[in-house]
């Protein structure tokens, strides 16, 4: 029988929780102060021994020949880009990604092309990019959104087959693999990000890894004013150097990451069953042989199966302690920002990504859920799906 709607909490009813369940996990730990504390002590603040181990073992975590630590996840798209393209050059991006991928392309000077996404997987469409290329691309710049991997054996066929540089843009999906591998070994570069909300999070912070020595070399100096021996500079580069505080708690942290990733991997799974079951909300997809490090969960909210608005949907839903966020509110081709980008490719906004901007909305995932808070939020969500269908 369906929910009556003035049993909902925002009309008056019981709510199902009494507090918020907490949306994300962020902070830090005794063990993390405590290798924070040490190199504090040691004042030996630059990146040092810290940041070069966190660079070696994330490196050999995510299957990467080399791993570089930077400020933050924008440094690390930087990097990557002015490793590998030119002014110039015309570069395939998603229009649903954040707005970094799409940016630091510009801000690099390459020509942006936005393709569209798959609505189930929210990931880029491989025949959108293959229908996309023209003789002046150069490269494919794909975001693992959400922490769900691309299709990367399709991509990476299109690359080959096109000779195209592929750069994955890995900041939401630390430890996410393809096809019994972690995401580093494919592609000419990964980037990440470590902002504090991150399944990685060091406040800021970021890494790039690479599997080609050249690749590497020409990102170490940009990252580092292109100074190859004390005050040589061999090219014009930038400072976007981590220091070793960051690094230890990057290191500090990166031990309970693979146990973390695994208890998303589980709640994911609660999620995937129970929403499965409820009329008009799905569930993301993860691409075919990929293991996502679910960094977010964004569900879509069929509006055809509703009385009721994608935004008063989750404004119930919090009114029953669940939070939610939009991951995103609109397609990069609708931000001011890229209205020169939009114009330069005819006016055309890829349409799936217009249909997400409208209908997703992100809940609680993180390892710190319990499985019967992952229940409570799926009870809130069937409460309110019910009350408000048609
Ligand atoms: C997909 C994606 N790319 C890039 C970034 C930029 O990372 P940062 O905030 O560390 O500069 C983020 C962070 O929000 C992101 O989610």
């Amino acid at each position: 029988m369906a929910t009556a709607t003035a049993e909902l909490a925002i009309n008056g009813g019981t709510p199902v929780f009494e507090s918020n369940v907490p949306f994300m996990a962020v902070g830090l730990t005794e063990k993390d102060i405590a290798a924070a504390t040490e190199v504090l002590h040691s004042g030996m603040l630059r990146a040092a021994s810290k940041c070069a181990a966190l660079e070696t073992k994330f490196a050999e975590m995510t299957d990467a020949k080399i791993g570089m630590t930077c400020a933050n996840g924008t440094c690390a798209l930087q990097l990557a880009y002015g490793a590998t393209i030119e002014r110039g050059d015309e570069v395939i991006v998603p229009a649903w990604t954040y707005i970094a991928t799409a940016s630091m392309l510009v801000a690099a000077g390459a020509k942006v092309v936005f393709c569209d996404s798959l609505e189930d997987t929210y990931q880029a469409d491989p025949a959108d990019i293959e229908a996309k290329i023209t003789p002046n691309t150069k490269a494919i710049a794909v975001t693992h959104i959400y922490g769900i991997p691309v299709d990367i054996d399709a991509i990476q066929a299109i690359a080959d087959k096109h000779g195209l540089r592929v750069i994955y843009d890995c900041a939401q999906a630390h430890l996410a693999e393809y096809k019994g591998k972690g995401i580093g070994a494919f592609g000419d570069v990964c980037t990440y990000s470590f902002y504090a909300t991150k399944n990685l999070g060091t406040g800021e912070g970021g890494i790039v890894t690479a599997n080609n020595d050249e690749i590497a070399r020409k990102m170490g100096l940009l990252r580092s004013h292109g100074e190859t021996d004390k005050y040589v500079h061999e090219a014009i580069g930038f400072n976007y150097r981590m220091n070793d505080i960051t690094g230890a708690i990057g290191l500090s942290k990166l031990d309970e990451l693979p146990a973390q990733t695994n208890r998303r991997r589980a709640v994911a799974k609660l999620y995937h069953d129970r929403i499965d079951a409820i009329d008009g909300i799905h569930r993301p997809v993860p691409t075919e042989g990929s293991e996502p490090a679910w960094h977010l969960y964004s569900c879509r909210f069929d509006e055809a199966r509703f009385n009721c608005t994608r935004d008063e949907f989750t404004a119930a839903l919090n009114k029953e302690g669940v939070p939610t966020a939009l991951h995103y509110p609109k397609s990069l081709t609708e931000q001011p920002a890229f209205a020169d980008v939009v114009k330069a490719n005819g006016g055309h906004e890829p349409p799936v990504a217009l249909k997400l901007a409208k209908q997703v909305f992100s809940i609680p995932m993180h390892q710190n859920l319990t499985d019967e808070q992952v229940h409570g939020v799926c009870d809130a969500i069937e409460k309110v799906a019910s009350a408000f269908c048609k």
